[in-house]
């Protein structure tokens, strides 16, 4: 068997491989594709795989997305209705039965890997959908994982589950790991444009699924195996996670010595060369930043028995910021004789990142508990959220920002979608925290 991780194949370095004439002549069986797990990242890669006239099934375990899905109507952001129909005009169908994967010629592999309850690796929602492939696998398929995941996972946990059925890995069916780099709400980056990392269990496996995404995607980057195309994705997530823990650091000791750390940022991003700037905030949110760098530190401690201490602090400084916010929104009560007990504040901006609608690990959920432990009376206003709930309390709406601003005693800026008015915002407000730096200097109390 080749195998590509033992670097005995491929060139020691990174290849860039564009339209590469040869590949595209290899014959490739990907013209049937299933999609596992139709979220923010399966969705996109299913409508891609059609727009590239592959036949496109999609498997999910909820039947609500698999029958909103098949009625044409999309529960992800960047994908609308319209999208999802066309989808469906192409040959996209969505199903919860395994029976329907059968003769497929290539399965990807997007189901989530959250945190246990202990803080390690989930992978139970992988495990399953190998079980799910194995079950359909013939001879010379394709099957890659896109799922952000510890080293290893591919081929320590999802081979052994896809070779029950009898077929091996490398000789049997090819087996590769790409990770997903979707940016949600990003216009600029998308699918087709972002080059993707693509790593092998041989060079023959890392050859099929790269042929595989060139049908979709304007580059692809050889890793030289599984391992590295999996760490690449947690050094990308962990050099956020680590540089936005710096800038809410700073920006904590700046508030305190009266410095401006906004202006310091903007400051130092005039370097053409060297730095790249990362903004302070309430906390991070979503399903990548507060999660991937603990799969890395789990896996680092497990495997060798040191701590990854980088991802360890960044950790702790990150989940400090709901409550710090909470301690600046009491302070500025504080300054007019204000107690924060049976005060009223507005979050703007719920979401974990702007003009999105996902809510899910957002930073805003934990400054609603620190509110609510100082007595607080929260509601919010955010026009991409209908209804939302904290620790089973649901949170009043407001549908009136202008209303909201100027009834409560303070207005808390978390997310600044696009379609906020900043300056009626801060005209209106009695007091106005800014955790986004988004105000003019001195209009509005900021981070
Ligand atoms: N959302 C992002 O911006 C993003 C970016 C890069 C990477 N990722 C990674 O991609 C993976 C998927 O994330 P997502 O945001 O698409 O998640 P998601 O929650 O939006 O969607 C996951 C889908 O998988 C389904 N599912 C769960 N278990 C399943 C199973 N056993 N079989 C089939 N379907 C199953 C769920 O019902 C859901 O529809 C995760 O590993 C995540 O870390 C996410």
């Amino acid at each position: 068997m080749d195998v590509v991780g033992n670097h005995s194949l491929l060139d020691a370095r990174l290849t860039i491989h564009k339209q590469v004439k040869g590949l595209n002549q290899m014959k490739v069986q990907s013209s049937t594709v299933a999609v596992l797990g139709l979220g923010y990242v399966g969705l996109p890669v299913a409508q891609n795989a059609g727009r590239a006239g592959m036949v496109v099934r999609g498997f999910d375990i909820s039947p609500r997305v698999v029958e909103a899905l098949n009625v044409g109507q999309s529960h992800v952001d960047d994908i609308s209705d319209l999208e999802v129909e066309t989808m469906l005009t192409q040959g996209f169908r969505a199903t919860c039965e395994p029976v329907d994967l059968v003769g497929i010629e290539t399965f990807v592999i997007c189901v989530p890997t959250p945190l246990a309850p202990g803080g390690g690796p989930d992978l139970d929602a992988v495990r399953q959908a190998g079980e799910v492939v194995a079950s359909s696998l013939t001879r010379n398929a394709l099957v890659i994982l896109e799922s952000t995941t510890y080293p290893g996972t591919t081929d320590s946990v999802l081979r052994p589950i896809l070779e029950k059925s009898g077929l091996i890995a490398g000789v049997d069916f090819h087996l590769a790991f790409s990770p997903e780099r979707i940016d949600p709400g990003n216009s600029q980056f998308t699918f087709a444009n972002t080059p993707k990392i693509v790593g092998g269990l041989t060079r023959e496996c890392h050859d099929r699924a790269t042929a595989f995404y060139l049908k979709m995607v304007d580059k692809v980057v050889s890793a030289q195996g599984l391992r590295e195309a999996e760490m690449a994705k947690l050094l990308e997530n962990t050099y956020r996670h680590v540089n936005i823990a710096l800038v809410n650091e700073m920006a904590r000791f700046s508030a305190d010595l009266g410095i401006d750390f906004w202006n310091v940022i903007d400051a130092a991003a005039t370097k053409p060369f060297g730095f790249q700037a990362f903004y302070p905030g309430p906390g991070v949110g979503g399903h990548c930043i507060p999660i991937d760098p603990n799969y890395l530190s789990h896996y680092v401690r497990s495997a060798t028995g040191y701590s990854f201490r980088f991802v360890e602090l960044a950790q702790e400084i990150n989940s400090q910021m709901p409550a710090y916010v909470a301690s600046r929104v009491q302070k500025l009560l504080n300054k007019d004789g204000i107690a924060a007990m049976g005060s009223t504040v507005v979050l703007l901006g719920v979401t974990y990142k702007a003009n999105i609608a996902d809510v899910r690990e957002s930073p805003a959920i934990d400054v609603v508990r620190a509110l609510r432990q100082m007595g607080v009376q929260v509601s919010y206003y955010d026009p991409y959220v209908m209804d939302w709930t904290v620790d089973g309390i649901e949170i009043t709406r407001s549908t009136d920002l202008k209303f909201s601003i100027q009834a409560c005693d303070v207005a808390l800026l978390l997310q600044n979608h696009s379609v906020f008015d900043l300056a009626e915002i801060t005209t209106l407000a009695k007091r106005l925290l800014d955790t986004r730096g988004v105000t003019e200097p001195g209009a509005a109390e900021r981070l």
